[in-house]
């Protein structure tokens, strides 16, 4: 297949392409939406078991679909061929969870599956591939295939932006604007019910959010334990957990991974700890980061944490460092 502009194509792998968050991924990335319209796209969709047959479906579904920017489409049960010269990979594939677990519960499930993805991506994906994991738990798994596939440790991040969007609706909707108008909501620490959406360096129409929402109490007592909470209530009111939101999170990094953060703002995403902020080193945490204009990034440096959110990020990491510890042990590895 050759697409419509001669740029290189960007080629993004994705495991559970065929899969309720895979679906409605891919063909935003193949339209352009994420990487923008004049940057073909190429795509290795990889499945396992019954996934492959509805992965031919998709592939139809793609032709059909006529992209201009669609480059290449992969499809394939085989970890080597669908990470092969990825410039992405965005691992959603796993087991979810259900009504009463907490991801955490997910380890045992699908830690094993990010040691494989780990070292495939290592062995057959480009040098400066970058990794976003999205299975949960996402940010213990993406620890595991970073160590597993001697990955770039700048290279590797877990969802917290589904987080951030979810907060900037509950903000937006408490002070009365629209959503577009929230910024700086950092998203600390796991994807988990110990996460901590930092409320406190927010704005609202450039106004503080603790200026624009008054009532502080339910910044601290409702607002944090509603983000906390979204996933699972999404999965009481569908049954399922929350997939388009998922796919829309996920884009939404890659598409803040790419190009350089506007200024004055900042978007969310768990990276590997060095000590920012005193956390301790070597767990993949969620943090407020810049991507700069050369496509590196950066944490955002000099955010003061009052005694709450000190508080609130300690428990998170603690939770950070005990996933770690578990995972260590099931899998038998070092992390
Ligand atoms: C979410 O936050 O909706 C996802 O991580 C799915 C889940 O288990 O909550």
């Amino acid at each position: 297949m050759a697409s419509a502009t001669s740029r290189p194509p960007i080629r993004v792998a994705v495991t559970g392409a065929a899969g309720n968050i895979g679906y409605a991924a891919i063909f935003r990335l193949a339209s352009g939406a994420v990487f923008g319209p004049d940057q073909p796209v190429a795509l290795n969709l990889i499945e396992v078991g019954p996934g492959l047959d509805a992965l031919k479906g998709v592939v139809m579904e793609l032709e059909d679909a006529a992209f201009p920017l669609l480059a290449d489409v992969v499809a394939t049960g085989d970890l080597d061929a669908g990470f092969r010269d990825a410039d992405w990979c965005l691992l959603i594939g796993a087991v979810p969870r259900k009504a009463g677990m907490e991801r955490k519960d997910l380890l045992g499930i699908n830690g094993r599956i990010f040691v494989g993805q780990g070292e495939a991506i290592g062995r057959s994906a480009k040098p400066g591939v970058r990794v976003l994991v999205v299975g949960n738990p996402c940010n213990t798994n993406a620890l595991i295939a970073l160590r597993a596939g001697k990955l770039r440790p700048e290279n590797v991040f877990a969802m917290t932006r589904l987080d951030e969007n979810r907060a900037k609706a509950m903000l937006a909707a408490k002070a009365g604007v629209h959503v577009s108008a929230v910024r700086r909501v950092g998203i600390w620490g796991n994807h988990s019910s110990t996460q901590f959406p930092a409320f406190a360096h927010a704005t609202l129409g450039g106004r503080p959010a603790t200026a624009a929402i008054p009532d502080h109490a339910w910044l601290r007592d409702t607002f944090v334990p509603a983000v906390q909470q979204r996933g699972a209530a999404v999965i009481k009111a569908r049954g399922a957990s929350s997939a388009a939101s998922a796919a829309n999170a996920a884009l939404d990094t890659l598409r803040s991974l790419h190009f350089p953060t506007p200024e004055g703002d900042w978007h969310s995403v768990a990276v590997l700890s060095k000590g920012d902020y005193g956390v301790k080193p070597g767990i993949l945490f969620g943090y407020p980061v810049r991507t700069k204009a050369d496509g590196s990034w950066e944490i955002v440096q000099g955010l003061e944490l009052d005694a709450f959110a000190r508080e609130k990020v300690a428990l998170t990491e603690q939770e950070l460092l005990e996933e770690r510890a578990t995972a260590a042990e099931a899998l038998g590895v070092a992390l």
